[in-house]
């Protein structure tokens, strides 16, 4: 949820990490801060808000030059977004500087412990125990190389919850060192430099060859004796190296406005790549990291998918999938509801957590309490190493690339299409499905590329339409079939981008209640299925256009190319390719995209940091 970047090297570190906590800031932008370590002592500046107000205050008032440095981007957890809470903090005797991402669960009864020996706590959050406990450890760590590591270990071992921490301590001027449970962690090496991140973003512009740091670990960097990663206990452990594959214009704007108006521009590219490669050499379908064998998947009876919020969405969209191609009985459940409410799961239920960072604590949670249950996890996710796959049994990227703006668009598209898969692998390896079926599916899947793009060209109406809804009180969105989840998707766009009031209806239920809401003028955004094939569906919708026109409101229809029913009832017509019905949200959600995001844009709001809001919530 917040952002951490550490550098330990021969260049200026206060300018290393800034332009580190610059394209970590969409994790988290209630405050910023950083650390150098100058003159035998913790050099230190933070500031409430977003990283403009920081590099602000570092204009006026700079750090000293320094070799070492730690940087924070935050989302508040415990404490207000103010001064005081922001990271880093100081320990009380002012060596040691550490910033964090996560909870520490017991730090209530830590920060009792602390204050007991006459410490004074200068914020109200969680993470202001962790540097009091290292200056204490360092102090009672034995002297010599790898005392800083020790004490991180010893501090690590009494915490509760979820952290990245990263720290420096005055004493030690060439060395960093940070651990990690439940929050994510890289390690980036340079030339003889090194850096620390929450994801690679941190540091692409300096070096791609990267190490993974695993579940409850620690990694000393030091400019003289290198990198060091060990367990809770000291046991030194290999930490595995990879070389990052995006490059550093990708985590840049390119050229458009906004970071999200660049990643529904790729989305054509994102959903061809995560289709990229996907043909076994016997000519099947292929995951990517699988730990499960045929036979497992042949004994899967039930299948739950769980994520959350625009995943959740995918979700839904896999359960029509799935459940046409397999037959195999599918479940969606939002994360945070799932272990709650002691679903049913044993070794024959396939649950497959979708989630683009792979480090959402409810999805987290949800799948160690489906493998607790002895449930096989597959995982549909956007990062590679992340923790989510890596806890799973089997594993689908979606190869969207780096998604910075918050509201997540190309990886919506790539997770839907991810799902398809996943029913295709499925049905596959049970033998519902001929050979020449599951091929002539994919090769629908590998038109809609060129379906997407062919949407893009034609937004132009559809961002004028979003000019003039800036004003609107509520938008609703209807659907049916994977028209359903679509109109949800649609509706949280708008609501987290716009903050309009916004509602996804199944279009069917409208007359049960909500139709009641609507007056004279009320925009209703209608998504239509394909009058091919299911024309009963296509009926129904058509109906329901109808229904809420004769109430007042004003209907912006989707409907594919050809599709002249609706034209009498839509009082604005967007029009997509046709695309099997099945496979429609691919196409269908992208106008509601640009939509929120025009809409948004006029209503003069930050379309790639929306209030409140945070890339990757870590926290349950
Ligand atoms: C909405 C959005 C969120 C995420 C949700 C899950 O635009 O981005 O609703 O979809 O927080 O995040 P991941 O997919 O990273 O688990």
């Amino acid at each position: 949820m917040c952002g951490i970047v550490g550098y330990v090297g021969p260049q200026n570190a206060l300018d290393v990490v800034l332009g580190g906590l610059r394209r970590l800031e969409y994790r988290g932008y209630d405050s910023a801060g950083v650390a150098v370590l100058a003159d035998g002592g913790q050099a230190t500046a933070k500031k409430a808000g977003k990283l403009a107000n920081l590099e602000k205050a570092l204009a006026d008032s700079p750090l000293p030059e320094s070799t070492i440095g730690i940087g924070h981007t935050r989302w508040a957890t415990h404490g207000g977004p103010t001064d005081r809470n922001a990271h880093p903090h100081v320990s009380a005797d002012g060596k040691v500087a550490v910033v964090h991402n996560g909870i520490i669960e017991n730090f209530a009864a830590l920060r009792s412990e602390c204050e007991a020996t006459g410490i004074e706590f200068a914020s109200e959050t969680d993470t202001e125990v962790a540097g009091h406990l290292l200056a204490a450890a360092y102090e009672a760590a034995p002297a010599g190389p790898g005392r800083l590591a020790e004490a991180m270990r010893a501090v690590s071992s009494r915490l509760e919850g979820a952290f990245t921490l990263v720290a420096s301590h005055a004493d030690e001027p060439d060395t960093l060192v940070a651990s990690r449970r439940n929050s994510p962690l890289v390690v980036g090496v340079g030339d003889g430099e090194y850096f620390l991140g929450s994801d690679v973003a941190a540091f692409i512009s300096h070096t791609r060859e990267a190490r993974e740091l695993g579940q409850d670990q620690v990694v000393e960097i030091d400019r003289h004796r290198g990198l060091t990663v060990t367990d809770f206990a000291g046991t030194v452990v290999e930490p595995a190296a990879y070389t990052v594959d995006w490059d550093a214009e990708a985590a840049e704007k390119g050229g458009h406005e906004w970071f999200m108006l660049k990643e529904i521009a790729e989305q054509p590219q994102a959903v061809a790549d995560t289709l990229l490669g996907r043909l076994g050499e016997d000519g099947g379908l292929v995951l990517d990291e699988v730990r499960l064998t045929d036979q497992d998947l042949r004994d899967i009876d039930k299948v739950f998918v769980v994520s959350c919020g625009t995943s959740f969405h995918a979700g839904l969209i896999a359960k029509y999938a799935i459940e046409h191609w397999t037959r195999i009985p599918v479940e969606v459940e939002v994360a945070s509801e799932f272990r709650y409410r002691d679903p049913v799961l044993d070794r024959s239920t396939l649950v497959v957590v979708i989630s683009q960072s792979g480090e959402t604590m409810d999805t987290l949670m949800a799948l160690r309490h489906a493998k607790d249950q002895k449930a096989r996890v597959l995982a549909i996710c956007n990062v590679n190493g992340s923790t989510i796959p890596r806890e799973s049994d089997a594993v689908l990227y979606t190869h969207a690339g780096p998604e910075i703006a918050v509201a997540s668009t190309k990886s919506f598209l790539a997770q839907i299409v991810a799902c398809y898969l996943v029913g295709l692998i499925l049905a596959q390896v049970r033998g519902v499905k001929y050979a020449d079926e599951v091929a002539a599916i994919v090769a629908e899947l590998q038109k809609l590329p060129e379906a997407v793009a062919q949407v893009l060209t034609q937004m132009e109406p559809v961002r004028e339409l979003g000019r003039s809804l800036a004003d609107a009180d509520t938008i609703l969105f209807l659907g049916r079939h994977v028209g359903f989840p679509v109109a949800l998707e649609g509706a949280l766009k708008l609501k987290e981008l716009a903050y309009i009031h916004a509602e996804g209806f199944a279009a069917g239920e409208l007359k049960h209640g909500p139709i009641a809401v609507i007056d004279q003028g009320t925009p209703v955004v209608v998504i239509v299925p394909s009058p091919r094939g299911r024309s009963l569906l296509h009926g129904k919708v058509v109906s329901n256009i109808q229904e809420v026109r004769a109430r007042g409101a004003r209907t912006i229809v989707i409907a594919e190319d050809g599709d002249d029913d609706v034209v009498p009832y839509a009082d604005h017509l967007i029009r997509v390719p046709r695309t099997p019905t099945l496979l429609a949200p691919v196409v269908t959600t992208v106008p509601l995209q640009i939509l929120a995001c025009e809409i948004a844009d006029t209503r003069g709001f930050d379309v790639d940091q929306p209030r409140n809001l945070a890339k990757s919530v870590t926290v349950e």
